[in-house]
This record gives structure tokens, C-alpha cells and sequence, in this order.
């Protein structure tokens, strides 16, 4: 899929030809573009522990709620497939850095398993076997010259603390979080990025909204969010203050959907900032302006009195704890997939998924619109038009991409439809820093290998590489030329 020359020579050299896509409704016009990136940009691949590594019970690993949750409701998965192998990267660690390098990558994403090092969660037994782990694991990025990102809390909380204290709703997860990943951190030296959490808004709409995924809770989103983003800030201060001569640049990493009007009325044009606040901002306006976004505060207070309710949803912030979370970043992580249209539907409280009766909002996306393998809506026009967004709201922050990318069902042998939207993506990106001068310094690619997709199993293919494992028990084939296996 990528030639190693290309992103050796940083100089991404996209299609030729010009592609424009005419999305129908309102007539957006993409144009796929041969621009270079700039000098020193960083191309990668993500990964994140529990999808990759596997080896869920080896070497004094504890229980994880992902663990828990999957072997308690097996069915909740596609095929009833679980992690406890996924793609061996436990075992296989050199190979998959290996890969990476191989395509020419100057950045490699992973996640720390937190029981990894603490079983418990807690402060107590902390397993040697798990920290040389990860320090051998960063030691072969380093080796191949790519930049370590590392994340500190990808999913995959440890089972003993949802079960002694609710998990992230409960204020006391702030000091753990922050007890683990000093532990870490300590140990880490040639880390260079760090991301503090990922995709808060996935743990907390759907971990402790919807109870889509685990621990599978439900109507606790707003406490959730505090908590996550009280313990961030802890995070990047501890760094900070105890940590003064380490290089490594520490950020929380943000799941950013784009959300365009429906229509042009003004109903929603509102419609869609209000979601993007409340998807985006709830995490990003208390980091990067201070305190929860306007928009939510006021959608939340209209709330509480559609349901008659003494108190709202949404926890106060007191002054001390908006000055605590105010500019605690060093650049903004981004993960961009998904575009869809936005629509006021602010009347309505019942219905619809949480999180669009929380905001307020009807979302729904236009037929012809391409379509991953999970569903999602992809329009690169609303790529470009997030990243915009992102700069003008929060005063144009470094932006580093740690993920996008195209899933398929592994029904065909090709990547083609993989590299189309790659192109288109990368496109998008160049269009972002080069037209509306978003500083975006990198941008990794979801992801090294086929892995489990969380509810959807091995179902959804994302991988530069796939695994024959995978291969042959899942589709009875091997890719040919355009991907690659793994033994
Ligand atoms: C993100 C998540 C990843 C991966 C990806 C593809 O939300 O951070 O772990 O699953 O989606 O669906």
C-alpha cells in the first residue's frame, strides 16, 4: 500500500489524476491534491494494547473491564469473538515495529495496558515483567528512529477499580490515574509524545451513556467527563511539576467527528455548533478556554427543565477546578473518522441516541456518501472543515492526527478502496495546513494491523497488514499484493 520512498522522502505524492466528488444536498466539492507534506512531518500507524496485544492473563496481567465485559456477554461481540489472542503483539512486538518501520514510518503509536503494570489498578504490587514490557517495546521504535507516541489510558480500564469504586465516574479514579501513570512515565524515558486519554468522549457516551461498550453503564455521561477530564489535567500537572527535564510533549487525544448544517437555516447552523460542542468541546473548551462550553451549559439547563429535575445532568465546575484543567496541553491529539449532517431538533427529549437527545440534535447523513465497513459516513470536505474548525475555536493549537482511517469487511483480497480513501484523507489534511494554515505536525494512520475492533470483532478490517491467523480462520485467504501478512 505505501511505498517506502514515499514517506522516507517525507514528500507525500498524491494521485495524479483529480478527483471531485459532488455530494449531492448541498453541491461540496473535494478536489484530491499532489501536494508534499512538510518538511519533518510525521507519518505513522496507531495501535492500541487491547486490540493488538493479547496475552490477556500472561505474565501477572490483571483483569481489565474489556476482559470482563467480553467474557461475560460474549454475544455482545460480532461472532462472539474476543481479545484474549487478538494479533499476538504481546509476542510479537519486534515484528509489528518491525512492519511499521518497513513501510518508511517516522511514528508508531501504542497504548500501556494498565494491568498490565498495576494488576489491581491500584498502588501495591507493581509488575516488573509488565514494565520491562513496554520499555523493550519503545526501545525497538527507538531503534528504527520513529517517534514513541504513547497513550496512558486506551479503553481499558482495570476491572477492580470499576468494580470497588464505578470506574470514571468516581472522583477517587483521579489520584489512581495519576499514581499509574507516574509509575509509567518514570519508567519511560524515550517516550516523545504522550497522550493522557483516548477518545474521551467514546469512554463516557458509550462506556457510561449508552452502555454500548464496556463497562456497559448507562445515564452517568456528565460525571464520566468530569472525572476524565479532572484526571487528565492531574496527569499533564504531575508531568509538569515532577518531570521538569523530560522533552516529551503531553496531550489528550479527542475523537472529532464533523457535523455540517443541514440546511442554512440559523436553527441549524446552531444545531451543529451545539453538537460539535458537545461532542468536542465538553473536553476541549475546559482545556484549551476554561470550563464547559457555553452551548452545553445552556442546552443542559433547558434539559433539566424538560424533565422537571431539581439538579442537572451536567456537574459544576468551581472556579479552582476550571483554572486546574485551563491549558493543560502541549498540542491537541485528533482522531478524525466520521462527517454527518446536523439538524435542530431541540424540542424533542425522548428517542434517539443519548447523545443526540443530550444536544438537541438530529443526525443523519446523505445515501450517496461513502461508507466504511462500520457504517460511518466519510466526506473528505468535512475532514478539511473540522480541522478548521478546530483552529479558529481553540486558537490554533499544534494538532498531531493519531488517527483515520478506512475500514472493509476483508471480503476482498485488494486494498484499492483502502489507499483511494487514504489519498483522499492525506488530500484533506494537506488542504487543512496548506489553505486554512491548521498547524498539523503528524498524522497516523488507524491502523498497523487487522485487530479487534472492540463490539465489532474481527469483522472490520482496518489494518496495513493483516495476520494469518486472521487470514485463515476468518476469510480462509491471504491478501495479495497490496497488503501484507504477518506470520
Ligand atoms: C477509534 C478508537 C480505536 C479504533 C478506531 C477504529 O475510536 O480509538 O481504538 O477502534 O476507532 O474504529
Amino acid at each position: 500500500m505505501f511505498s517506502a520512498n514515499d514517506c522516507i522522502t517525507n514528500s507525500w505524492f498524491l494521485s495524479i489524476t483529480t478527483a471531485v466528488i459532488i455530494f449531492c444536498n448541498l453541491c461540496y466539492a473535494f478536489e484530491e491534491n499532489n501536494g508534499s507534506f512538510p518538511e519533518g512531518f510525521f507519518f505513522g500507524a496507531s495501535t492500541s494494547a487491547y486490540q493488538i496485544e493479547g496475552a490477556w492473563n500472561i505474565d501477572g496481567k490483571g483483569e481489565n473491564i474489556w476482559d470482563h465485559f467480553i467474557h461475560e456477554n460474549p454475544m455482545r461481540i460480532v461472532n462472539n469473538d474476543n481479545a484474549d489472542v487478538a494479533c499476538d503483539s504481546y509476542h510479537k512486538y519486534k515484528e509489528d515495529v518491525f512492519l511499521a518501520a518497513s513501510l518508511g514510518f517516522s511514528a508508531y503509536r501504542i497504548s500501556i495496558s494498565w494491568t498490565r503494570i498495576l494488576p489491581s489498578g491500584y498502588m501495591g504490587i507493581v509488575n516488573e515483567v509488565g514494565l520491562k514490557y513496554y520499555e523493550d517495546l519503545i526501545d525497538e521504535i527507538v531503534k528504527y528512529n520513529m517517534k514513541a507516541v504513547v497513550t496512558l489510558y486506551h479503553f481499558d480500564l482495570p476491572q477492580q477499580l470499576q468494580k470497588d469504586f464505578g470506574g470514571w465516574t468516581n472522583p477517587k479514579l483521579i489520584d489512581i490515574f495519576v499514581d499509574y501513570s507516574r509509575i509509567v512515565i518514570e519508567r519511560l524515558e524515550k517516550v516523545d509524545y504522550w497522550i493522557t486519554l483516548n477518545e474521551p468522549k467514546v469512554i463516557c457516551n458509550y462506556g457510561y451513556g449508552s452502555g454500548e461498550i464496556a463497562p456497559g453503564l448507562k445515564y452517568q455521561e456528565f460525571e464520566c467527563a468530569k472525572v476524565v477530564i479532572m484526571s487528565h489535567a492531574a496527569v499533564y500537572r504531575m508531568y509538569k511539576n515532577e518531570f521538569p527535564n523530560r522533552k516529551a510533549k503531553m496531550a489528550i487525544n479527542l475523537d472529532c467527528e464533523w457535523f455540517e448544517p443541514k440546511t442554512t437555516s440559523s436553527k441549524d447552523i446552531a444545531a451543529a455548533q451545539r453538537i460539535l460542542e458537545f461532542e468536542i468541546g465538553i473536553f476541549a473548551h475546559p482545556i484549551f478556554k476554561g470550563g464547559w462550553p457555553k452551548a452545553v451549559k445552556e442546552r443542559m439547563e433547558k434539559r433539566r427543565l424538560m424533565e422537571n429535575s431539581a439538579i442537572s445532568q451536567l456537574p459544576k465546575l468551581t472556579e479552582k477546578e476550571i483554572e486546574f484543567i485551563n491549558g493543560t496541553f502541549d498540542f491537541l491529539g485528533v482522531n478524525h473518522y466520521v462527517t454527518q449532517y446536523a439538524e435542530d431538533d431541540s424540542e424533542n427529549n425522548v428517542g434517539r441516541k443519548r447523545n443526540e437527545i443530550n444536544a438537541g440534535v438530529l443526525v443523519t447523513v446523505d445515501p450517496p456518501w461513502n461508507k466504511n465497513s462500520l457504517g460511518s459516513t466519510v466526506a473528505m470536505w468535512g475532514a478539511r472543515n473540522v480541522f478548521k474548525w478546530l483552529k479558529e475555536t481553540y486558537n490554533n493549537p499544534e494538532i498531531f492526527i493519531c488517527e483515520y482511517g478506512y475500514s472493509d469487511n476483508g471480503t476482498t483480497l485488494e486494498d484499492n478502496e483502502r489507499i483511494r480513501f487514504s489519498r483522499m484523507y492525506l488530500s484533506a489534511f494537506h488542504d487543512a495546513i496548506y489553505k486554512d494554515e491548521v498547524r498539523i505536525f503528524g498524522a497516523m494512520t488507524w491502523s498497523l494491523l487487522d485487530n479487534f475492533e472492540w463490539t465489532s470483532g474481527y469483522s472490520s478490517h482496518f489494518g496495513l497488514f493483516t495476520s494469518i491467523k486472521m487470514i485463515l480462520t476468518k476469510r480462509g485467504f491471504r491478501r495479495s499484493q497490496h497488503s501484507f501478512s504477518r506470520s
